[in-house]
């Protein structure tokens, strides 16, 4: 990672704020994005190796000024770690479609528009593109439609991505890890899109998102294809592979289980 130079999409928090902070460990220079600047600025401190942007994933120009500034700054890119994401929590019954509108925008076209301005520069540098998924990329969750939706939307993009390039030397990973600490629940979107400004999990029992980054920058090095981070998640991919009907059972069970689950609308108590 010595010298390399990895573009990072929503590293003002969680696992993408973990996976610059892993890449500036490995010597690599990075270049960071988020909407909210000033919260970038309070982790990071531009500098030599340190490239800061105010971006939004959802619009394509300011994915191209991103990339194009970050390219103009390192002379090159190396590596693009389309991680800026968000979720939801709520019915599909019950939801604003802006809602699964805006996760499509971020989740998804936000991974396009980044990867299309930087792939020139991959090619030529025989890098990587890298992607966080979710196992809601192999497993449709309930309460989380968009999110699911925006997840197989982007490994479909991702593995077609990956075989276009599978003679040019650059490669393609993404990854799935299981539940893990950071923001993403407390401000999921609610059915009217708001925030839900909680979480319903116990954060401090996750996997951390230092973990998280150090698996996942050990992949990008490794140029590994997938990865599915946790024995869970593996689990619910083979069982959904090999049972699905049995794996709709499990996972509802699951999810109704979460507190404030919105899936108690339909299950037979109503509570
Ligand atoms: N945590 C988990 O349990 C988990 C599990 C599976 C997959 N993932 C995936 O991991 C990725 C990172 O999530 P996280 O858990 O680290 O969440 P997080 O703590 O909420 O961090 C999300 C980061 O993305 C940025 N972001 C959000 N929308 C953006 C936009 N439109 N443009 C630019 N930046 C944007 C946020 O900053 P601003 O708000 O300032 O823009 C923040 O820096 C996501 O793709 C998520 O789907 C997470």
């Amino acid at each position: 990672m010595k010298d390399k130079i990895i573009v990072i999409t929503g590293a003002s928090s969680g696992i993408g704020k973990a996976l610059a902070l892993e890449a500036l460990a490995r010597n690599a220079k990075v270049a960071l994005c988020a909407r909210n600047l000033e919260k970038l600025q309070a982790v990071f401190r531009e500098g030599a190796t340190i490239f800061l942007y105010k971006a939004d994933v959802s619009k394509e120009e300011d994915c191209k000024n991103f990339i194009e500034k970050a390219q103009q700054r390192f002379g090159k890119i190396d590596v693009l770690i389309n991680n800026a994401g968000i979720s939801m929590r709520a019915l599909f019954d019950e939801v604003q479609l802006s809602v699964i509108k805006e996760l499509m925008d971020i989740n998804f076209w936000g991974a396009v528009y980044c990867t299309k301005y930087a792939l020139p520069s991959i090619i030529k540098n025989k890098g990587v593109v890298a992607s966080i998924s979710s196992i809601a990329g192999y497993r449709g969750l309930p309460g989380r439609t968009g999110y699911s939706a925006s997840k197989f939307a982007l490994q479909g993009f991702m593995e077609a991505l990956r075989t276009e390039l599978l003679k040019t030397g650059a490669s393609v990973v993404w990854f799935c890890p299981g539940f893990t600490a950071s923001n993403i629940r407390n401000v999921a979107k609610a059915a009217d899109g708001t925030s839900q400004g909680e979480t319903p999990l116990a954060e401090n029992k996750l996997m951390t998102a230092e973990t998280s980054a150090k698996i996942m920058m050990d992949a990008i090095e490794q140029r590994k294809r997938t990865v599915v981070m946790t024995t869970q998640g593996k689990l619910t991919v083979w069982l959904n592979k090999l049972f699905p009907s049995f794996a709709d059972k499990l996972v509802y069970k699951h999810f109704l289980k979460e507190p404030g689950s919105p899936l108690h609308k339909y299950s037979s108590n109503g509570a």
